[in-house]
């Protein structure tokens, strides 16, 4: 595939005598802890196989030029004074990232970057934060000899995200795709950044990513209205607690200081956050536990909440998963990532893909008209050159 890539953008950008570099960043799923990472909890991510990859080429002219495989439109874009502007669609990110890698301190300069990523689009799977990444590694190796740690990288991705697109995201995804590691899930604390790996060892069993096929836009969905939600009902909570720093802050034991918030909406998304974040203890427990049963149950748990708490599953995830979970050989299957549509995760015995893929698929169409992809991807490392 490489090969094709290098032909791509030869023919493209043409040739010259200067270094053709290969990278490649991950894309990721989340096994629990959704919805979380603003409110200052834990998550608990993998790095997947599917994500983006750049080939990258000095240029002297100080522009970022840039084509992608996956859409048609590309483009020459100015590293000097650099804003977002709409005609730019998706070159925005890249740029983003550019002024970023800049305010951080660090040098920027000129590339010529070919684009192709296998990650479904608007999969909920993090294309963004993948490709986010991707360009920080770029720059940071031309311009900046690998100086950019992984954790600013990952910091440069958020800042991307929230000031220069406008999706009030929180920091798991750039993290995980900047930090993943090969069969290892990391469980990261959100409110100080701490992360540990644990093995991803499922024993005799297999995870699978369920993709509805029906597209996200994080963009346009409530995901900005979540966040202000969450913040409202910490805003209340600290009246009473002025401790609390977030929602996640506190304890199983405190669950009553709940009842404080009047506003039953408010009150169901503080519930969710709250113990979501306590099963993602337990989650990780079980699975260094090797105790996979309860992994699964946990994952249910953590559906029925983002289905009924926090409200942001839909029609689609709804019907994937509770086929997924009426599945005799499923542990557990939710909703992964922003969610709204996107896609899902479920943990099944390892012999069982194709009936599991033949009972899902089947009871998905009926419900949706849609046809489902059921994805077997194992757990990979951080962005990389290849
Ligand atoms: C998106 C965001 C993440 C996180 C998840 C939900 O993927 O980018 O920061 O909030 O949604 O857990």
């Amino acid at each position: 595939m490489l090969e094709n890539l290098l032909k791509e953008f030869k023919n493209h950008f043409g040739e010259n005598d200067k270094e053709i570099r290969e990278y490649f960043a991950p894309s990721r799923i989340n096994i629990i802890g959704e919805h979380i990472d603003y409110n200052g909890g834990k998550v608990f991510p993998c790095a997947i196989e599917i994500g983006t990859y750049a080939l990258a080429r000095k240029n002297d002219d100080n522009l970022l030029r840039l084509k992608s495989l996956n859409i048609e439109k590309s483009g020459e874009l100015s590293l000097e004074n650099i804003e977002n502007n709409p005609e730019n669609d998706w070159m925005n990110f890249p740029l983003g990232v550019a002024k970023f890698v800049q305010e951080e301190g660090y040098n920027i300069g000129g590339l010529d970057i070919l684009i192709y990523g296998n990650i479904p689009n608007g999969s909920g799977l993090s294309s963004s934060a993948s490709l986010e990444i991707l360009i920080g590694e770029v720059f940071n190796d031309f311009y900046n000899d690998g100086k950019i740690s992984r954790k600013e990288l990952a910091l440069i991705g958020k800042s991307t995200e929230n000031k220069f697109i406008g999706v009030n995201s929180g920091i798991m995804d750039q993290f995980i795709i900047a930090l993943g590691k090969k069969e290892h899930a990391m469980l990261l604390d959100t409110n100080n950044l701490e992360y540990e790996y644990y093995p991803f060892d499922l024993k005799d069993n297999k995870l699978v990513i369920l993709n509805t096929n029906k597209r996200r836009e994080l963009k346009d969905s409530k995901y900005n209205e979540r966040r202000a939600e969450s913040d409202k009902a910490l805003e209340i909570l600290r009246e009473y607690k002025p401790s609390i720093k977030a929602l996640c802050d506190i304890d199983e034991s405190e669950l009553d200081l709940l009842d404080k918030i009047e506003d039953p909406i408010i009150r169901k998304r503080a519930t969710h956050a709250v113990k979501e974040n306590h099963r993602v203890a337990k989650a990780a427990k079980a699975l260094k536990d090797g105790d996979i049963e309860l992994l699964g149950e946990l994952l249910v748990k953590s559906n029925d909440s983002l289905r009924d708490l926090y409200e942001v599953t839909g029609p689609h995830l709804d019907s994937i998963t509770k086929h997924a979970n009426e599945f005799k050989d499923c542990l557990g299957a939710r909703m992964t990532g922003a969610g709204f549509a996107g896609c899902g995760i479920a943990i099944i015995k390892e012999d069982s893909f194709d009936e599991f893929v033949e009972y899902v698929g089947k009871r998905y169409t009926e419900d949706t008209g849609l046809v489902a992809e059921f994805i077997q991807s194992g757990i990979d490392d951080g962005v990389r050159r290849l």
